[in-house]
């Protein structure tokens, strides 16, 4: 039976991937910093394994992999967990913006760490990490968002083909707007959002990961008509034409 260890399982796209993976046959490891919802969410999934986990703290996830493998491997690691402040820069705090960092980029960057021996024991294995849109190019309202899921855009780059060598897989999923409590829930609306539309399911992005986790696809998996339009734009077009589409987007 092929393992996947999810991050970020209890909402959304995490919620979304790993109930369509159990359904698919696959040993689904669900882990989460709401456990809570992450019980509620096991206990709908017969011999599934779960794990209260913040994924800033490097040694959980290292004892998460561990226990998660039980002494075999880890055929799938999906970075899903992440979180969203959007808002004018100055009206979201130091700390605030310290969390997008520390969860979005230095939790993915410990569960890889943590889950790398597991995935080299796996003959087929892969690291499918959540990126955003908002790689593209930085997006007013989103700024650390978007430099968080850049970030994990160059990792996903880098490590494509350094483990790639090894024979582990790492891709990325470039969703725009996707309706999930992220979205849904946000005390602030920035323009943009009404002005492009919340036009995606949680389903529409399991679609992509299921593909990523079995088959090869290339390093940047974007989501959706629109924006795989945007992307196609913006190598065609001469610079500047995104900013300029952005700060149109944008305008109050
Ligand atoms: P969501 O808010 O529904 O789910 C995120 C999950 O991550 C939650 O269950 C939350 O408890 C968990 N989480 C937060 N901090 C954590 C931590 N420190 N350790 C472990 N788990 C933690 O959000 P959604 O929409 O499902 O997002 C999933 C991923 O997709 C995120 O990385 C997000 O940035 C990305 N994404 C979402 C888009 C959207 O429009 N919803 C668009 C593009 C990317």
């Amino acid at each position: 039976m092929k393992r996947i260890l999810i991050t970020g399982a209890a909402s959304g796209i995490g919620l979304a991937t790993a109930r369509h993976f159990h359904d698919n046959g696959w040993r689904v490891g669900l882990t989460d910093v709401n456990d809570t919802a992450l019980a509620q969410l096991a206990a709908t999934l017969n011999h599934s394994w779960h794990r209260r986990l913040d994924v800033t703290d490097s040694i959980a996830c290292q004892h998460a992999c561990r226990d998660f493998a039980e002494d075999g491997c880890i055929d799938v690691l999906f970075n899903c967990a992440g979180i969203l402040r959007m808002g004018p820069f100055e009206s979201i705090s130091a700390e605030q913006h310290r969390q997008i960092i520390d969860i979005n980029v230095t939790g993915l960057i410990n569960m890889s760490l943590a889950a790398h021996p597991f995935l080299q024991e796996s003959r087929a294995a892969a690291v499918i990490n959540m990126s955003s849109a908002s790689a593209l190019y930085g997006v007013p309202h989103f700024a650390s968002y978007s430099a968080s899921k850049f970030a994990v855009r160059s990792l996903t780059e880098a490590l494509n083909i350094e483990w790639g060598r090894q024979g582990i897989r790492v891709v990325d999923i470039m969703p725009p707007f996707v309706k999930t409590p992220m979205v849904e829930q946000a005390s602030f609306r920035p323009p943009i959002l009404d002005r492009m539309g919340v036009n995606l399911s949680a389903d529409d992005v399991v679609a992509k990961v299921w593909q990523a986790a079995n088959e090869k696809v290339p390093v940047h998996n974007p989501v959706g008509l629109s924006f795989k339009l945007l992307k196609l734009l913006d190598k065609a077009l001469p610079s500047g034409s995104t900013r300029l589409l952005l700060q149109f987007l944008s305008r109050d």
